[in-house]
C-alpha cells in the first residue's frame, strides 16, 4: 500500500474539479485495511467520484477503493448470486450480466461509478433501481474494526438513498455487494423511451442484452461523457409534491411529466423544473447547465466545487419561488 502526499484529485472525480487530498491511498487488497484505519482519524471513501462535488481540499486521507474480483456466490435453476468487489466498475459489472445472459440490472447500463456506489446511492435508471437485486452488502466499520454484513432490509434503501448515506456516512467502507441475477429475467420497459429505442433498433425479442443497448444509446444521446464535459449525473433528486400541488401545476402547463409515488403524492421531473426556470443551457464562465439535460450540472473546463455550489443554490431558489418546490441536491458535497 502506498501512501501519497497533497495530490490533485482532478482524475478521481468525474466533475474535474481540482483540489488536492492532504493524504491519497489505493486500496487494493482488503488485507490492508486494518493498517489504514490507523493511518488518520478523517478518512473519505472514493469510489468512481461520480457523485461528488469537491468545494475545498480534502483534509485526511482519501482512499480510492480499487478491490477488485466478480464471483458466482451460489446458483440455482432460476438465479445466480454474484459477489462482485466494490471497486468493480459498474457498467463493467452490467456487461458481465448481460454477456452471461443474467437480467435484472440491463436497464442500469452506463451509470458511471464503481460497485460501491450502487447500494450507498441505490442507483437507479429507467424503471429500475439497484436494491431490486441487491441481497447484501459487506463493509469495514472503520470504529470496531471489522467487517459486517447487512441484509438488504438492514441497508434501509430509499430513492436514492440508504443507511450508508445516514446512520453510517463515513463509518463503513463497502468492501463487496451481492446481487441476486436471474436467470429467466421478467424484463422493465415501462419507461417510454426504452420501448421506443427498442423499436428504432429492430429489436423484436426482449433480452438484457437489447435492453442495456437501448439505455445505452438513450444516455448518450442525452447525458454529457464525463471525459468530455465534467459532471456527476443528476444534481438533484426528482421532488415528491401532493397531489393537489401536482393538479395546480398542471392547470398551469399543458403537459407535466410525473412518476407515481403512492395515493397522495407524485415525483416531478426536476428537470423539467429548472428548465422552466429558464436554466437550460446557461453557461457561465466555466460552468453550466447542460443543454439537453436540465438536471445536470457541468463543468467544461477549469470550474470550481464552489462556485458550481453557488449556482445549484440559484437553481434551488428560483425553482422554490416559482413552483413553491423544494429541490435536494444528490449529489454528495466534500
Ligand atoms: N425533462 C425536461 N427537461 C430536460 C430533461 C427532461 O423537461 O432538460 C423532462 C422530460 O419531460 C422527460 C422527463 O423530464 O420526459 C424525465 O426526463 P429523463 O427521462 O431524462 O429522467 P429524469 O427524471 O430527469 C431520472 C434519473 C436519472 C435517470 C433517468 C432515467 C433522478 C434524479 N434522475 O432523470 O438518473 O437516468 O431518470 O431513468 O432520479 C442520475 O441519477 O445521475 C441519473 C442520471
Amino acid at each position: 500500500m502506498q501512501l501519497q502526499q497533497n495530490i490533485s484529485l482532478k482524475p478521481y472525480n468525474t466533475f474535474g474539479i481540482d483540489v488536492p487530498a492532504e493524504y491519497f491511498t489505493e486500496l487494493r487488497d482488503i488485507d490492508d485495511l486494518p493498517e489504514v484505519t490507523e493511518l488518520t482519524q478523517k478518512k473519505h471513501v472514493l469510489g468512481g467520484g461520480s457523485n461528488i462535488l469537491l468545494t475545498q481540499p480534502v483534509s485526511g486521507l482519501v482512499i480510492h477503493n480499487k478491490l477488485k474480483g466478480i464471483t458466482v456466490e451460489k446458483e440455482n435453476a432460476d438465479y445466480v448470486w454474484l459477489n462482485v468487489q466494490a471497486g468493480e466498475v459498474w457498467h463493467d459489472l452490467v456487461l458481465h450480466a448481460i454477456n452471461n445472459g443474467l437480467g435484472g440490472i440491463e436497464n442500469l447500463a452506463l451509470i458511471p461509478g464503481t460497485v460501491g456506489a450502487s447500494p450507498m446511492q441505490n442507483i437507479g435508471a429507467y424503471g429500475v433501481e439497484a436494491k431490486e437485486t441487491i441481497e447484501s452488502v459487506t463493509f469495514w466499520y472503520w470504529k470496531e474494526k471489522t467487517f459486517l454484513t447487512y441484509s438488504n432490509r438492514e441497508c434501509s434503501f430509499g430513492y436514492r438513498d440508504s443507511i450508508f448515506k445516514r446512520q453510517l456516512k463515513d463509518k463503513a467502507f463497502i468492501t463487496s455487494v451481492v446481487y441476486k441475477l436471474s436467470k429467466k429475467p421478467v424484463y422493465n420497459t415501462s419507461y417510454g423511451a426504452i420501448k421506443e429505442e427498442l423499436e428504432n433498433m429492430g429489436v423484436f425479442e426482449l433480452s438484457a442484452k437489447a435492453i442495456a443497448y437501448a439505455v445505452m444509446h438513450i444516455r448518450t444521446s442525452k447525458l454529457p461523457d464525463p471525459k468530455q464535459i465534467g459532471n456527476a449525473g443528476s444534481f438533484f433528486k426528482n421532488p415528491t409534491i401532493p397531489k393537489i400541488q401536482y393538479a395546480q401545476l398542471c392547470g398551469l402547463y399543458d403537459t407535466v411529466p410525473s412518476y407515481p409515488v403512492d395515493e397522495l403524492r407524485v415525483k416531478v421531473p426536476a428537470a423539467w423544473l429548472i428548465e422552466r426556470c429558464g436554466w437550460k443551457g446557461y453557461r457561465r464562465g466555466d460552468i453550466g447547465v447542460h443543454a439537453k439535460q436540465a438536471l445536470v450540472l457541468v463543468n467544461y473546463a477549469h470550474g470550481k466545487g464552489n462556485d458550481i455550489w453557488q449556482l445549484s443554490g440559484e437553481i434551488v431558489k428560483s425553482v422554490k419561488e416559482k413552483f413553491n418546490i423544494e429541490l435536494e441536491r444528490e449529489v454528495q458535497v466534500w
